[in-house]
């Protein structure tokens, strides 16, 4: 069952090889890095499964190159579903469908629903094309770890147990693709992403956004969301700024050596706001909220390489609130503070 070796691999033609004939291909996309398999071939997926040590109740997504292409996923398009597509792909968003019979019901996790996106990436697009075959992909990551957002992050947690690493650069956006759950009435965004609600709703207007306190609704809804997500080993913290870091520690460590000691094992991240803190392990500031989507992932597992034990995330003030990414941003820190499962 094991890829003795995982490659990393330019050619596009042939990953595309490697898919077709049931193989594991990382690749790149504008999101995250997805984990590619062919759709219809269950043996393959049992591998996939089996690779990210993923629940076999959580679905995976299908990437297709072009929305021309939608009938080898999706028996019927819900007229939301084209509307939201025409406007947003290629692009960060994945709209839940009526499943053709011929995608598993392995990658559906039995749902009678199939999520469907198409990447705003060439090589993903140029790779899907040359395999002519929809391509299941969930993130490239073991499962309840940050998402890879960087070829060598996916072979940090993916080597040996895939066949292939496509390289490609950092992924632009950084966290995962909106999902519209466009089966229900109302349609609901089961996970926000680069496509804000506001965006949604300028195409179609009655989509609601599923609500955390109906985490049963949710559950039922899109079985991932129920299984810890985007989680390093490093506890995490979320604090309106580094002062308020600063303060946890003192509260907890007080002044001297102790505090000496919790500080060289804690990471700080978040917005370049004016101020300069100084006294952690491992500091970073964003420029934007668009730049801390980008880089959260990859920081939270530097801070996981040099074996840091807290890191004490800045959450995005509402005067962001009308930003594109503030509400994803938001939930996958919230995600990644709530209690690990
Ligand atoms: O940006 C992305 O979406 C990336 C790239 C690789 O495309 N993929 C990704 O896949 O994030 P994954 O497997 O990590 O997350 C897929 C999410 C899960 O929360 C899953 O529950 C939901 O999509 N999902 C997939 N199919 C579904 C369905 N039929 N009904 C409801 N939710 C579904
Ligand atoms: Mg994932």
């Amino acid at each position: 069952m094991t890829a003795r070796q995982t490659r990393v691999i330019d050619d596009v033609n042939e990953a595309a090889a490697i898919l077709r004939s049931g193989g594991l291909v990382a690749f790149p996309t504008e999101t995250v890095f997805g984990l590619g398999v062919d759709a219809t071939n269950d043996e393959a997926i049992e591998k996939l499964f089996w690779a990210k040590g993923r629940p076999s109740d959580n679905p995976l997504i299908v990437h297709l190159a072009d929305l021309n292409q939608w009938e080898l996923v999706a028996s019927t398009l819900p007229p939301v579903a084209r509307e939201l597509l025409e406007q947003f792909a290629p692009g960060p968003l994945t709209t839940v469908v009526p499943k053709q019979t011929s995608i598993s019901m392995q990658v559906t996790a039995g749902l009678k629903t199939v999520g469907l996106r198409i990447p705003d990436h060439e090589l993903a697009r140029s790779l899907i094309r040359a395999a002519g075959i929809p391509v299941a992909a969930p993130s490239a990551n073991r499962s309840g770890k940050p998402s890879g957002t960087t070829w060598q992050t996916v072979l940090e947690d993916l080597d040996g147990r895939i066949d292939a690493v496509v390289r490609g650069q950092t992924c632009a956006i950084g966290i995962e693709s909106t999902v519209v759950d466009c089966v229900s009435h109302p349609p609901r965004m089961l996970r926000p992403g680069a496509i804000s609600l506001q965006q949604l709703r300028s195409v179609v207007p009655d989509v609601e956004a599923l609500h955390p306190s109906e985490p049963s609704d949710a559950a039922m809804a899109s079985p991932g969301i129920r299984h810890p997500h985007y989680q390093p080993h490093a506890m995490i913290t979320l604090v309106e700024n580094s002062h308020e870091a600063e303060r946890l520690i003192q509260q907890r460590a007080g002044e001297g050596d102790e505090a000496d000691r919790w500080y060289a094992t804690s990471a700080y991240c978040g917005l370049d706001d004016g101020t300069r803190p100084m006294r952690f392990g491992m500091i970073r500031q964003f420029e934007n909220l668009a730049d801390y989507a980008r880089g959260l992932y990859e920081f939270m597992r530097s801070v996981d390489r040099q074996g840091l034990s807290n890191l004490y995330c800045q959450r995005p003030a509402a005067t962001h609130a009308d930003s594109q990414l503030y509400a994803a941003l938001l939930d996958r820190l919230e995600r990644a503070a709530s209690p690990k499962g």
